[in-house]
């Protein structure tokens, strides 16, 4: 497979890592990164088994060809690189999943998609039980609520500074309670999940989230709980932060490998 990776961070780092692992049959890699990093990442991946092209122009990774994307940038680079990956027909693998609650931004992902006669995948990212949560949508879901529990260090940078005082919290403190879209727009660094439910569910109005800061844990919680008419269940994922970025699961990485691995291999589960 010629892989095609949008952003080389935290995610594509540890990504490119575990492909190696599970000897991912991957004969060519394309890397599109921002403008000015395109020799580091190439000197970063020197000893990669399978021939490397690093880019900064999107236009250029869709030249390129891959039989597969997965972007592990942000909000821009789905903007703007995936819809043009997938305009071109390349099936593409989206983890900035919080990126789609701007109305606006999905819609033009869809018709990018249809436009290019192919699909754009969502991976499950940093939890699990998505399967179920989107096969049960035919029997009709009538409740999806999602808390967020993080070290309060992990809602650095986010709202959160300005309503709680992060580094003196002695306490698990709720301080977001809300529907996942207003969850996604005001915290889209953390938004990924709630996105994640909400497009595999009821949508973004009726995902319920609520996000707290807690003291006593050192992982990333998430925890949700379905009523559908053919199952109710919770879901608890005590998630391990990344060493490079304590916002991003750890098992995120596995669940893009996952992506990538189940289109290599006889089974794909
Ligand atoms: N689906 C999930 O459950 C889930 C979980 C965690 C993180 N994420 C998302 O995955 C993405 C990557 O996470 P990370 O931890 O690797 O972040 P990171 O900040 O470590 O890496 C992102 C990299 O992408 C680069 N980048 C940003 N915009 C770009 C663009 N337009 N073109 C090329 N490169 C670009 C940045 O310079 C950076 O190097 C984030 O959007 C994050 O929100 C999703």
């Amino acid at each position: 497979m010629h892989l095609g990776l949008i952003g080389y961070g935290n995610i594509t780092r540890t990504l490119i890592d575990v492909l190696a692992r599970e000897n991912a049959a991957l004969t060519r890699l394309t890397v599109l990164v921002r403008p000015g990093r395109e020799a580091a990442t190439h000197q970063a991946l020197a000893g990669h088994s399978a021939p490397v092209q690093v880019v900064s122009d999107g236009a250029a990774l869709v030249a390129a060809s891959p039989d597969l994307v997965v972007e592990c940038a942000g909000h821009s680079a789905v903007q703007a690189d995936v819809t043009a990956c997938l305009r071109a027909g390349i099936e593409t693998v989206i983890v900035s999943i919080g990126a789609l609650a701007d109305e606006a931004l999905h819609e033009q992902v869809l018709a990018a998609a249809r436009d290019g006669r192919t699909r754009v995948v969502l991976p499950a990212g940093a939890i699990g039980g998505v399967d179920l949560l989107s096969a049960l949508r035919p029997s009709g879901i009538t409740e999806v609520t999602y808390t967020s529990r993080k070290p309060p260090l992990a809602w650095r940078g986010t709202p959160a500074e300005t309503l709680l005082d992060l580094p003196s919290l002695t306490d698990a403190t709720v301080f977001f309670s809300g529907n996942a879209r207003d969850a996604a727009l005001q915290y889209p660094k953390n938004a990924n999940v709630a996105a994640t439910l909400a497009l595999a569910g009821i949508g973004f109005e009726g995902t319920q989230v609520q996000m707290i800061a807690d003291p006593q844990v050192t992982q990333n919680i998430h925890e949700y709980s379905v009523r559908a008419g053919a199952t109710d269940y919770t879901m608890r994922i005590q998630g391990n932060p990344s060493p490079d970025n304590p916002k991003t699961s750890v098992a995120t990485v596995y669940s893009a490998a996952r992506e990538v691995l189940n289109r290599l291999r006889e089974v794909a589960i």
